[in-house]
């Protein structure tokens, strides 16, 4: 993955657990992080270990053991990747949270600006890192969906559901899966959760077309240009889409 035509540079940079060291992020860059949620019962105690007690309320609360476990994967994770962007240990990072929930850095915590996004399906998770741009990812396991065109008609607006039918059968539920993250990714960078209605703005989901965002309707006319998004897959059998706030 590499430079945009806006002068964007999205870098694929592999697995959170593995990395070490610093990374540095330059103003005009965004950084992709990906991995397992599944753990050794080891790893999950220590990762527990760097949570705060809201976090720990929070992973109390989920029904299900599994739940909890990738719940503690993801939260730990994302500490110990922005713990290293910031020179802090993993414990001491303190986050906010939007109206809507969307988390951030604390502005005393984070000289840089960075900020971030966080998401996960099945066994995987991934977190996309900015400076001072407003980013959301999303990740999708693929896989087939119970009335996936229903689903369809009533999430995504008409011009997706045109394109969507005019794809190929067998490439339909990966072109759904593409509609699917490229739509969140650009409802989380806002932020403001489904407060902006689904069928105001247009993706491309057509397998081998460029992810971009087409129209967003009621609101200004340049919204749509105000925004870059990238489509990546992390690992096989998953589909991942970023968007960031253009510079
Ligand atoms: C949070 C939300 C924005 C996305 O949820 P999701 O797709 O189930 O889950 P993801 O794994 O992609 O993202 C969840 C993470 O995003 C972050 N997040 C929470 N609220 C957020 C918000 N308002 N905006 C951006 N990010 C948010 C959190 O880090 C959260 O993970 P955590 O609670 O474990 O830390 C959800 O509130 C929502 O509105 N979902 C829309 C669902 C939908 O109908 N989508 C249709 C797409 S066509």
């Amino acid at each position: 993955m590499g430079k945009q035509g806006d002068g964007t540079w999205m870098k694929q940079m592999g697995m959170i657990g593995a990395q070490r060291g610093a990374p540095t992020i330059a103003a005009g860059e965004i950084h992709l992080w990906f991995d397992a949620m599944e753990a050794p019962t080891a790893q999950i105690l220590t990762l527990r270990q760097t949570l705060p007690a809201d976090e720990l309320a929070r992973a109390k609360r989920f029904h299900f053991e599994r739940d909890r476990r990738r719940f503690i994967v993801a939260r730990g994770l994302l500490r110990q990747l922005l713990g290293s962007y910031l020179a802090l240990p993993p414990p001491e990072l303190r986050f906010t949270y939007s109206d809507h929930g969307k988390p951030a850095l604390l502005a005393a915590q984070n000289p840089h600006g960075l900020q971030f996004n966080l998401s996960h399906s099945g066994e995987m998770m991934c977190v996309g890192v900015t400076r001072g741009r407003a980013i959301g990812v999303d990740i999708e396991q693929v896989r087939p969906i119970d009335d996936m065109m229903g689903i369809a008609a009533s999430f995504f607006s008409p011009r997706e559901n045109e394109m969507l039918a005019a794809v190929p059968a067998d490439q339909r539920e990966l072109a759904f899966f593409y509609c699917w993250t490229r739509k969140e990714a650009y409802i989380k960078a806002q932020g403001q959760g489904l407060s902006i209605p689904l069928d105001s703005f247009d993706v491309t989901l057509v397998p081998g077309e460029e992810a971009r965002l087409l129209a967003v309707r009621n609101t200004q006319p340049d919204e749509a240009a105000r925004w870059t998004m990238q489509a990546f897959a992390p690992v096989t059998g998953y589909v991942a889409a970023a968007v960031v706030k253009q510079m």
